[in-house]
C-alpha cells in the first residue's frame, strides 16, 4: 500500500543503545541546545531530558527545525547530539537521545536524500517528521507526502491543532489514507483552548501519536507525555489503543519500520477553535 522502505543499514543511535525500540519515545522535541529556538544551553537540555525520563519517556527524538529561518547544518547533528548524550549521562539520567529533525513541508524539496536519512525519526530512514506551512493544511502538504513517499518515506505530520480550519479533519484525512501517521502536541490535551478541538481529532481517529514538542525545561510546554495521555482513555476510538499510541507507534517509527494504526479514522468533523502557538 505504501511505497517500499529503501536499502538502509542498522539505524544510528546515540548514547551507546542498538537494536529495536521498545519503549516510549518523544519524536518531536527540540533539545538539542543553542541550535534553534529549543533548548537554551547544555543544562536547559540535560534538565529537559530528565524531565522526559521522569515523566516514563525512554528515548527523545532530538528535533531541530529544518527551515529556512533556522540555521541547522544537518552535517552537524550527530556530534551534537553526542555531546548531549554524553552530558545526560554524566548527568546521571539514562534516557536515550535520538536523531531526527522536524522538517519544514517548505525546505523538503532542497533537501538531499541523505539529508532525509540524517533527520528521519531515529534514524531510521522511513519516517519524516513534516512541518506543515502556517496556515490551514492545504494542496502543498499533500504534495509533500507524495514526495515523501517517491523518496521511499512516509510523514508523520506535526502539531495538526496550529492550524486548524474547517476542513482539517477532511485534509488529515485524506493524507492518512496516502500513508502518513499524525503527532499530537501533549500538552494542548490538557488545558483549554486546544483541548476540546484535540479531543474531536481523537474521536475522529485522526491522531496517531503523542510527542512534547517542548524547547526548554524553563518556560513553555513541559518534555512530558503521560499526563496527555491519559486524557485519550475515554475516548473511542483511540481509548482502547493507549499502549500502541504510547509505545508501539512510536518505537516502529524510531526504528524505521512501518506500522498501521489499529483504528479507524471514523469521520471528518469540523475541528473548530483558535490555532494553538509555538512549535
Ligand atoms: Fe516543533
Amino acid at each position: 500500500m505504501f511505497p517500499a522502505a529503501p536499502p538502509r543499514p542498522p539505524p544510528e543511535r546515540c548514547g551507546g543503545q542498538t537494536g529495536v525500540i521498545t519503549a516510549s519515545v518523544d519524536l518531536h522535541c527540540h533539545i538539542l541546545p543553542g541550535i534553534d529556538d529549543g533548548a537554551r544551553d547544555l543544562g536547559d537540555a540535560v534538565e529537559m531530558a530528565r524531565m522526559a525520563q521522569a515523566d516514563g519517556i525512554d528515548a527523545i527524538c532530538a528535533t531541530p527545525h529544518i527551515r529556512h529561518d533556522h540555521d541547522v547544518r544537518i552535517r552537524e547533528l550527530p556530534e551534537r547530539r553526542a555531546e548531549l548524550a554524553a552530558a545526560v549521562r554524566a548527568a546521571g539520567a539514562t534516557i536515550a537521545i535520538l536523531p531526527g529533525g522536524e522538517v519544514a513541508a517548505t525546505a523538503l524539496a532542497g533537501l538531499e536524500d541523505d539529508e532525509l536519512d540524517a533527520v528521519s525519526l531515529g534514524g531510521g530512514r522511513r519516517w519524516i517528521l513534516l512541518e506543515p506551512a502556517p496556515g490551514p493544511l492545504d494542496d502543498r502538504l499533500d504534495a509533500s507526502v507524495r514526495e515523501l513517499g517517491r523518496r521511499g518515506r512516509r510523514a508523520l505530520i506535526a502539531h495538526p491543532e496550529r492550524h486548524l480550519a474547517p476542513d482539517l479533519a477532511a485534509r488529515l484525512g485524506g493524507l492518512i489514507a496516502g500513508g502518513a501517521l499524525v503527532q499530537a502536541t501533549a500538552a494542548y490535551l490538557l488545558s483549554d483552548p486546544t483541548r476540546d478541538g484535540m479531543r474531536v481529532l481523537a474521536r475522529a481517529g485522526l491522531l496517531h501519536v503523542l510527542a512534547s514538542d517542548a524547547h526548554s525545561s524553563r518556560a513553555g510546554r513541559p518534555p512530558a507525555t503521560a499526563a496527555a495521555l491519559a486524557t485519550l482513555a475515554d475516548i473511542d476510538p483511540v481509548g482502547a489503543h493507549l499502549e500502541w499510541i504510547a509505545r508501539t507507534a512510536p518505537a516502529a517509527i524510531a526504528a524505521g519500520s512501518d506500522v498501521s494504526p489499529p483504528f479507524a479514522v471514523t469521520s471528518a468533523p469540523h475541528a473548530a477553535g483558535p490555532p494553538a502557538g509555538g512549535g
